[in-house]
């Protein structure tokens, strides 16, 4: 979707980085900007700046950056498009779109509205004494959720009947094909007509986190359909394996830790006790997009999966996609019920909160998992067990902790906590110069530009990558510097750059430049969150600095096309004259000296 120039205008026109920023993070102003805690990562001193000048956003500590949309994509965890609409909703400017894009949006927004209908629909059922008998006494009787929370949850009813919601639906004008594309009808083969997907179950509509129902499912209450639990199928506006139960609530409350569990109920059971940072995943399994969308919500998840073997299984596999986003995972172990809403049910808010409390760490579940590798009847194995678990103990950074679980090693081993914390102390000394010398190794690779993902081919050519950047830094910075580039005052072209990072962001420059004009916004178009927090930062950096004329320009073209020329003659000719001549001198030498 391209979005005209003038729209982009108008939105950043109507909006200012420091009241949007402002709206999700406490800013402080400082001189001319503005500081505050970085969203995007946990910090205790703020590093993370709002330049209202440029109209920009930059974190010294984690490197995030950019302009007002590369700051909603992040926060709102949105794509280049989605951000551009969130903000133009936010300023109420309106985007005109190409007959095709109308047509995909209108039958979206056509399949909220029709969800909305559904919803309504089905909670009327739900609270009419007559149809909702069933599913009231379920809920409320069976399930004991108060009356807010089932209205808080939009809960319903689907009647027992072919054709309820098909009629209420058609008489607002829906066409069967688009019922049937919301997943709220099939069509029969028979007689060709539309029927009711859901009937005769418990409702729970699916919303997202700007509060579009984009989904349903339905819990069966007779007990006799082959499903239990019912969901609708991915849309264009619902994906399953991204999309999170309850994370419309949970979204305001998971900031330290969000709760994940198994079942639609148990998100509701546990909302209703008070813990509103649980979510759940919709009929699949757990998704590395489940992953990376809560990790950018909350630091730390705890698991509160089903004390089955397959909740167990599935909690493992969890904490491997956990992992591999960054995220802290803790498993809660729960004993005498089968998930959380049933635990509630019999024990208790309160016994739940210690279960989290005591989750603290996963040392319980890795305990367990140690303990049933090895048969430590057997010495060998016993030893072995204790080896790991002595290994994942030394690694714990609280010291009490520490003590704790070498305690429970010990109990379960039996073997003395004295030796087992001699082990343990070993192992943490152990650690902690592994620790200093990889500090002093990534200082080094630092030093030398290497593990820098956004531009790795740096570390090969240090001086070209920094003379690009004072470069791009400048044309990022002043019109002036892209004229005189556009212009030839300065000769500088794509293929002068050595890196592709900065030769991509060059081509993105001058092909505005060279048409409607440069506009830093329309770079979210082509590069990533990660990839504008680099540009943001190169432009920060020529800031930050006194001398940013045209002679700064014109010397970092010059380095720029030395470093080049030093690095083709280093490949052309790997040995010149001089060096081939010294290095027969050597082998004459050497070869006169073995005589001797
Ligand atoms: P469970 O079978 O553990 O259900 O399925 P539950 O949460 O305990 O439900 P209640 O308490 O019996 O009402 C957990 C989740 O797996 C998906 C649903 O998302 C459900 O919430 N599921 C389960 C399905 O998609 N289809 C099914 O037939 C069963
Ligand atoms: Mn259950």
């Amino acid at each position: 979707m391209r979005i005209p120039r003038e729209v982009m205008e108008a939105i950043k026109d109507r909006c200012d980085i420091v009241d949007l920023i402002g709206s999700y993070v406490t800013l402080r102003r400082a001189g001319s900007n503005y500081n505050g805690s970085c969203p995007f990562h946990s910090e205790k001193t703020p590093s993370f700046t709002v330049f209202p000048d440029s109209q920009s956003f930059f974190c010294f500590g984690c490197e995030a950056g950019g302009d007002a949309f590369t700051f909603i994509m992040r926060a709102e965890n949105l794509d280049y498009p989605s951000a551009i609409e969130f903000l133009a909703k936010r300023t109420g400017v309106d985007i005109p779109r190409s007959a095709e894009e109308e047509k995909r949006g209108l039958s979206r927004k056509r399949v909220y509205e029709m969800n909305l209908i559904a919803a309504r629909f089905f909670r009327e059922c739900l609270f009419d004494p007559v149809m909702g008998r069933e599913g009231m006494a379920y809920l409320h009787e069976k399930r004991g959720l108060s009356i807010p929370i089932i209205r808080r949850f939009g809960l319903g009813f689907a009647p027992d009947d072919f054709t309820a919601l098909v009629s209420v639906l058609k008489k607002e004008g829906y066409t069967d094909q688009e019922m049937k594309e919301a997943f709220l009808c099939g069509i029969s083969q028979k007689s060709g007509r539309a029927y009711d997907y859901f009937r005769n179950r418990i409702m729970f509509p699916v919303i997202d986190t700007t509060g579009n129902v984009v989904a349903f499912s339905g819990r069966d209450v007779g007990g006799d359909s082959k499903a239990k639990y019912l969901n609708s199928s991915d849309t264009p506006g619902f994906q399953k394996r991204k999309h999170l139960y309850a994370l419309n609530f949970a979204k305001n409350h998971c900031a330290d830790e969000m709760i994940l569990c198994e079942g639609n109920m148990d998100v509701v059971a546990l909302h209703a006790a008070g813990f509103e940072n649980a979510v759940a995943s919709l009929g699949t399994a757990l998704t590395d997009d489940h992953a990376r969308i809560m990790a950018k919500y909350t630091k730390q998840v705890i698991l509160a999966y089903d004390s089955d073997e397959a909740g167990q299984r599935a909690a493992h596999r969890a904490m491997g996609i956990f992992a591999k986003v960054g995220l802290d995972v803790r498993i809660l172990q729960m004993e005498g019920a089968k998930d959380p809403d049933e635990f509630i049910k019999k024990f208790g808010a309160e016994k739940f909160r210690q279960l989290l409390k005591k989750s603290s760490t996963g040392f319980n579940f890795k305990l367990q998992s140690v303990l049933s590798k090895h048969d430590i009847t057997r010495p060998e194995e016993k030893i072995k067990a204790a080896a790991e678990l002595c290994e994942i103990i030394s690694r714990v950074y609280s010291s009490a902790e520490r003590e704790v679980y070498i305690h429970a090693v010990s109990d379960k081993l039996g073997i003395s906590t004295d030796s087992l914390k001699g082990d343990v102390e070993r192992l943490q000394r152990f650690h902690a110069k592994e620790g200093r010398q990889q500090q002093i190794r990534q200082a080094q690779l630092s030093a030398m530009n290497l593990g820098d993902k956004i531009n790795p081919e740096a570390a090969g050519s240090v001086q070209a990558a920094a003379a690009e950047e004072t470069i791009i830094g400048l044309m990022l910075m002043y019109a002036e510097h892209r004229k005189a580039i556009r212009t030839n005052v300065v000769p500088l072209s794509a293929e002068d750059f050595v890196t592709s990072f900065h030769r991509r962001a060059f081509e993105a420059i001058m092909a505005m430049e060279m048409g409607e004009g440069f506009e830093f916004s329309f770079l979210g178009e082509a590069f990533t969150p990660d990839e504008m927090g680099r540009l943001a930062k190169l432009e920060q950096a020529r800031r930050a600095m006194t001398e940013n004329g045209t002679a700064v320009l014109r010397g970092a073209v010059e380095a720029l096309a030395e470093a080049k020329a030093r690095r083709s003659a280093k490949d052309a000719a790997p040995m010149d004259s001089l060096q081939m001549l010294l290095a027969g001198k050597r082998k004459n030498i050497r070869k006169s000296s073995d005589e001797t």
